[in-house]
This record gives structure tokens, sequence and C-alpha cells, in this order.
């Protein structure tokens, strides 16, 4: 089958969060089940884009409203990804060093869904799939359907997958100018309570949607920031298909980014290794456990939490357990992890910013990893994590429900507590301490955790019965 992947991210081109690594790795595995995969992606100006060679494929023109734009669809000549990658060239609006977080988004996405929709609409055959991931995607099943122009892709399928519901798109119909001429009797499927809303009007008109866990699924039912009646409404379409890890690139036998490489057989050096060195690094002390919490520093994550869920826990506990902190977001949060290094230097370390090669690290070099999520559609760091040897101590929640089982459970792994709630996370980092010392018990554990298999294969194969299903 042929699959277009339509996304604002992916990895190695740009990536934000686990979204860019969904969609660097799933068409990878697709096309290695026999799939002819690609990824459609904005240009923006990234290290990649320069790094590489490229090939025009496309030019064409388009509006939105009164703004007039020229698009080209480039090519990365040499498949390296294992998919063909093709980026959306809009000057002025997409070629940005940023992914996200521009006062003109709405147009910014707006206008990239535009020029994928008008490329693929001059193809001579047309793909068996079109695979939109999350708002920034959303509006093409719409336009497929309801545009006058592109009304001939109607009867291509469209899969939705959504890998965050928070975060919507939301815009004003004062907006509605920017999509090219559509049928005024379908607004419904544009509007959700009064505004435009991408995600909404995805969910309404792709033919499948899914999320990237089972768990998550249910969740949004009961809880998606205002689309809880639209979810139940539309149950019959939507199913959850659990993320898989690039078990090529997350690999500490091979990992690129680490200097000290392990398996499962000789992880406790090749990870006290890496401990060394980066607690080295951050002035930490490497008899300790050490966790670590790599992420985006918002409330999703239940970061803002942590500073006090921190010194409760030196408070409670005592200095038993060092703590390393990667990530950024919200200020105030940053600000107050910040400060926290001035009362417990020797055990606390923070860097701020985004740094892929020290998260590697940190996942082979961590006893345990953090993650207090008020809201987790999948997770990829706790498989990360797992593969690593570091135990996951997670939030009962989402795609964290559906991949950690508590150690105190039979045939368990991880540390599981109810809450992202500060007296949650303190006792289930009490208990990461009293397990510590246990060393034969963390032995097990790690083990197990290791030959866990979070491959794609068995994600691609629901995928492919999924666009199976929408066969006409
Ligand atoms: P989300 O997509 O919601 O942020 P995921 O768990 O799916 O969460 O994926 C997060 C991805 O982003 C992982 O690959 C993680 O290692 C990476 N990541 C998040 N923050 C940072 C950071 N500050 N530096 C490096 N990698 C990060
Ligand atoms: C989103 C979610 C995260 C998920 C990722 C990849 O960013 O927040 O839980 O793992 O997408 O699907």
């Amino acid at each position: 089958m042929e699959i277009i992947h339509v996304s604002a991210e992916c990895y190695p081109v740009a990536k934000a969060g686990g979204l860019g690594d969904v969609v660097g790795a799933l068409p990878k595995y697709q096309n290695e089940l026999g799939h002819i995969a690609k990824v459609v992606m904005p240009m923006y100006r990234t290290k990649f884009l320069l790094n590489n060679e490229w090939d025009v494929v496309h030019k064409g023109r388009s509006n939105m409203g009164d703004y007039w734009f020229d698009y080209t669809i480039i090519k990365e000549r040499s498949n390296k990804l294992g998919f063909d990658l093709y980026l959306v060239d809009i000057n002025g609006l997409l070629d940005r060093e940023k992914i996200y977080g521009y006062d003109d988004d709405a147009e910014r996405f707006t206008g990239f869904q535009i020029a994928v929709v008008d490329w693929i609409s001059q193809w001579v055959h047309k793909p068996d799939v079109v695979h939109v991931h999350d708002y920034h995607a959303g509006l093409i099943p719409f336009m497929m359907k309801h545009c006058y122009k592109y009304q001939h892709l109607h009867s291509i399928p469209s899969v939705l997958t959504i890998h965050n519901a928070q975060y919507q798109g939301v815009m004003g119909w004062d907006k509605s100018y920017l999509l090219p001429p559509w049928d005024s009797w379908k607004w419904g499927m544009l509007d959700w309570r009064g505004n435009i809303n991408p995600l909404a009007s995805g969910i309404k008109c792709a033919w499948k949607v899914n999320t990237v866990s089972p768990s998550y699924m249910g969740e949004l039912r009961q809880s998606s920031n205002g689309l809880e009646d639209l979810f139940e409404y539309e149950k019959g379409k939507c199913t959850g298909i659990l993320n898989g890890i690039d078990a090529a690139v997350w690999d500490p036998a091979t990992d690129t980014y680490l200097e000290e490489h392990f398996t499962a057989e000789t992880a406790k050096e090749g990870k006290a290794k890496n401990k060394k060195k980066l607690c080295d690094t951050f002035n930490l002390d490497p008899e300790k456990p050490l966790i670590v919490f790599i992420g985006r520093l918002v409330g999703e994550k239940g970061a803002d939490i942590l500073p006090a869920s921190i010194s409760d826990s030196f408070y409670y506990i005592g200095r038993k357990m060092n703590f390393l902190i990667l990530g950024s977001g919200f200020p105030e949060v940053e600000s107050q992890l910040s400060s926290l290094q001035r009362i417990a230097q020797n055990d606390y370390n923070v860097y701020i910013g985004y740094n892929e090669a020290l998260s590697h690290l940190m996942y082979a070099g961590a006893d345990y990893l953090l993650m207090p999520s008020r809201v987790e559609p999948c997770g990829l760091n706790q498989m990360y994590a797992m593969r690593y040897g570091t135990i996951p101590m997670v939030r009962r929640t989402g795609g964290l429900k559906d991949t950690v089982k508590d150690f105190g459970e039979p045939g368990g792994y991880g540390i599981v507590y109810n809450w992202a709630a500060i007296g949650d996370i303190t006792q289930g980092i009490w208990r990461a301490v009293d397990l510590y010392d246990d060393k034969e018990k963390v032995d097990e554990i790690r083990t197990k955790m290791m030959l866990l298999d979070f491959s794609w294969q068995k994600s691609v194969s629901e995928y492919t019965l999924l666009y199976e299903s929408l066969k006409n």
C-alpha cells in the first residue's frame, strides 16, 4: 500500500517530542513490511535541511484568501531515512528555525496543509491512504472531502492519529477565509463549540481515528480538553494503537550517542560506567540511586510538582538519592527547578534546554526514570528507559498504564502510582530508594525490562489492518 504521512515533526529532521520519533520510525518499519510509506512535512530551517541534498519534485501556487503563495516540494536525495521524505517550502511562512510557537502558526500550518493537498491533487495516481498526525494536519480530511477544488480526492481513505488531544489548533471563524473555497453546508465539519477546531474536524472527517495507546482512547471520552462528547459520538471509528520504539536508534548496544555500550548481559557494568560519566559531569554521587526526569516542563508531564516532590523527598527520605532533570518549558518551572540546585548541590542537578545526546546518556546511566504525567497519550521515555535497563516510575495513566507493570505485581518491573500528586511521587521515590538496596531484585527487574519487546512490528501490523479495513 502507498501511505502518505503528513506531520509537523519527523526525527531526525525536526523533533520537539514523541511525535517526531514516531513519524521518523513508523514509515521505516512500514516499508520493511513491503508498504510504500512516505513522509511530508514543513521545510523548517534545520541542520538536517542544510546538511543533505534535495531535488525539487513539484512547484505550485495557492492562496489563503488574498494571500497568494508559491510552494515548492523537495525530496531528500539519498533515501537514508528508510522512506521518501518530502519537505514543503513556503517562503516566509515555514522556513523558520522553530517548529511551533509563532503568532501566525494558524496561517503556517493551514498553508502547509493546503500545499500538501494541492500537490497530491495533481498526482497522476492516488495514494492508498493519507495518514495525518495531530491537529497540524487535521484539516486535510476536510479539505479532501469538502473543498471544491480537491473533491476528486474524497475517495482516498484518511486516517488521523492523535498523539496529543490537548493541542487542537483552535482558531476563530474569522480565519475561515484561509481555507480553499468549501461547501458551506459543511461548516459543522469544521466547527466545535463556536470555533474552527482542526483536531475536531479531523476526528469528524477522517475515515478512521486512532490514539497512540488503547488506554488514552478510553480516557479521552472522560477528559479531552472539551472534546469528550465528540469522542463519545465518534467512538465507532476510534481505536488505540500503542506506539513502538525505533529499536535501531534506541539500542544501548549500538547507540551512537554513547561511549559505553551494553546489552542485557552486560548491563550492570555498562550502566555503572554511564552513570559515573553522568555523575562526574553533574557533580552527583554514583553510590546513590540516580533518579532522572527527561521531558517538556509542562503541566501535562507533572513538571510543576517536581520541585516540591524533590524537596519533600529530601526532607522525608533524606539525602539518599540523586536527581538529574533535563527539560525545558514553563519559565516558572524552569526557574524553580534551577533554584533547587542552590539548596541541594551534590544530590541534584538540572539542565534546562533540549539535548538529544544527554537524553541518551541519561537513559543509559540512570537507575530510575520519573514520569509523574497527568496526561500521557503513549509516552516513549518509559519504553526507552526500559530498553536501557532504567526502571520507570510512572503514574498510572494512558500509555504508561499500558506499558509499565508495578514490580509488586506478578511479573512486574516498574514503580507505578495512582496520582500525579506530591505524596504519590514521594512515596514512589521512597520505594525506589528501598529497592535500590536489593541488588539482586534490581538485576532481575533490569533483565526482565531489557528483554521486553516494544518494537514497531506489532503496531505496524495493527496499522495495516486499520488501512485494510478502509479499502473500497
Ligand atoms: P512528548 O511527545 O509528549 O513530549 P514522549 O515521551 O512521547 O513525550 O517523547 C518525548 C521525546 O522527546 C523522547 O524522545 C525524549 O527523550 C525527548 N525529549 C523530551 N525533552 C527532551 C529534552 N529536553 N532533551 C532531549 N530530549 C528530550
Ligand atoms: C505526544 C504524547 C506522547 C506520545 C507522543 C508520540 O507528544 O504527548 O505521550 O508518546 O505524542 O505519539
